[in-house]
């Protein structure tokens, strides 16, 4: 399936019509091995930190620090919020300005407006990082750059049928130009970022999901619930130990201890979609039941049992509890509840709840990994195992 085409058809995707939950499981979006105890939650690393800092900088100029592009308010899921902000960036890129830190949605409400939550950027993803990592590429601006010297420009985006991709782009062609590209601050207005036409290669999209490292306080709470997935598959390793011969596990126990973490929808407004979806693509694919999760995940072969199987789901929407059992033989499976994790979850908002679940998996995929899932959009599971297994070390 031709990627570019997925990612136009994004915004029917995650559009949280209501977040409306169905008791049944839906869907495995990722599935992880993570497989060492690396240490992937350190905060910004000493030489990323100074590269930022540092006056050779301005050998690669990128893009003008002293003209901005804003957007308009970021909303709808955790996916799509990136999608969007990727997207501003590159339009942005493409005027040769920075973006203006643009405010994302911390829940998952987008017709209500009030009910939005906005929450700047830099709550839930590292500021400087980014903008190290995007050095040259990509940069991001704080409000209090900009001088004010002269009014924004307002570039209202046109929607509707007879807005083609052409004419947004020639749109955007114009601004590089003459009296808008003297205006310190291109205002863009109208429909959803997510909305603009895309004029971008997947390549660009990836090369800024790659700059997105999470804000240290999120990254806290990520480096918890990862302790605690730790803690338990020690303990189901030294139960295993106790209950076989003692001599042949001794070695295990020094070994780091993996886990997998499967990320499940179980939205019903994505259950009804992803339906639509099979019958329209002729796939068959793209919802999953539990036992096919199950079947899935126990062909990773190369897992030492007994591991823990960590399911990154919404609590508030699973209803069905028998999502635990049912696990194959050795693949010990936890829910936030049973591991002990829901207070770490219950104090954040949706958005920053997402990103400590969908970030643990980021670290374990490999950065590509991930990048090619959230521009197909298509859950993980589609593809093959085997790549997913080969990112793993990523
Ligand atoms: C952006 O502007 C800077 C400064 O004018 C220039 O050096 C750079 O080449 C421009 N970049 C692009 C991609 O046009
Ligand atoms: C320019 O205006 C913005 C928005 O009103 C404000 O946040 C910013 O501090 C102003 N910048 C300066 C240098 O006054």
């Amino acid at each position: 399936m031709n990627i570019l085409q997925d990612l136009k058809h994004l915004k029917h995707i995650s559009l949280p019509t209501r977040p409306v939950i169905c008791k049944c499981l839906i869907i495995v979006i990722g599935l992880i091995v993570l497989r060492a105890i690396v240490s992937p939650f350190l905060a910004i690393n000493s030489s990323e930190k100074s590269f930022y800092e540092s006056a050779t900088l301005d050998l690669f100029p990128g893009v003008r620090k002293d003209k901005f592009v804003e957007v308009p308010q970021i909303i709808w899921g955790l996916n799509n919020q990136k999608i969007a902000f990727a997207r501003a960036c590159l339009t942005a890129k493409y005027l040769n300005r920075s973006l203006l830190m643009p405010s994302l949605s911390a829940s998952l409400f987008y017709k209500e407006v009030d009910l939005l939550q906005p929450i700047t950027f830099d709550k839930v993803f590292d500021f400087n990082k980014f903008n190290a990592r995007c050095h040259g590429f990509a940069r991001l601006a704080r409000y209090s750059e900009v001088s004010n010297h002269t009014e924004p420009f307002i570039l209202q985006k046109g929607s509707g049928r007879r807005w083609t991709v052409e004419r947004d782009l020639d749109q955007l062609q114009q601004s590089r130009l003459g009296v808008v590209d003297g205006s310190e601050v291109i205002h863009i207005t109208g429909k959803h970022p997510f909305l603009w036409p895309d004029h971008w290669p997947v390549k660009d999209y990836a090369r800024i999901f790659e700059c997105l490292a999470l804000a240290p306080e999120v990254e806290t709470e990520v480096v918890k619930v990862i302790s605690k997935i730790r803690e338990a598959g020690r303990k189901a390793r030294h139960e295993a130990a106790i209950s076989h011969n003692k001599n042949k596990m001794d070695g295990l126990t020094d070994l780091p201890v993996q886990y997998i973490a499967v990320h499940m929808r179980i939205e019903k407004d994505w259950m009804i979609h992803c339906k639509k979806w099979e019958q329209r693509s002729n796939l068959n694919e793209i919802c999953s039941s539990k036992g096919e999760i199950i079947h899935k995940v126990s062909q990773i072969t190369d897992l030492r049992r007994p591991v823990v199987v960590y399911l990154a789901v919404a609590d508030g929407l699973l209803e069905d509890d028998s999502v635990t059992s049912g696990w194959r033989v050795g693949m010990i499976a936890y829910e936030k509840k049973k591991l002990g994790v829901t207070t770490i979850y219950d104090r954040q908002p949706y958005l920053i709840k997402s990103a400590i679940d969908f970030e643990r998996s980021y670290i374990s995929w490999g950065r590509q990994a991930h990048a090619v899932r959230m521009l197909a959009c298509r859950p993980m599971h589609t593809m093959s195992l085997e790549m997913m297994a080969a990112h793993s070390d990523g």
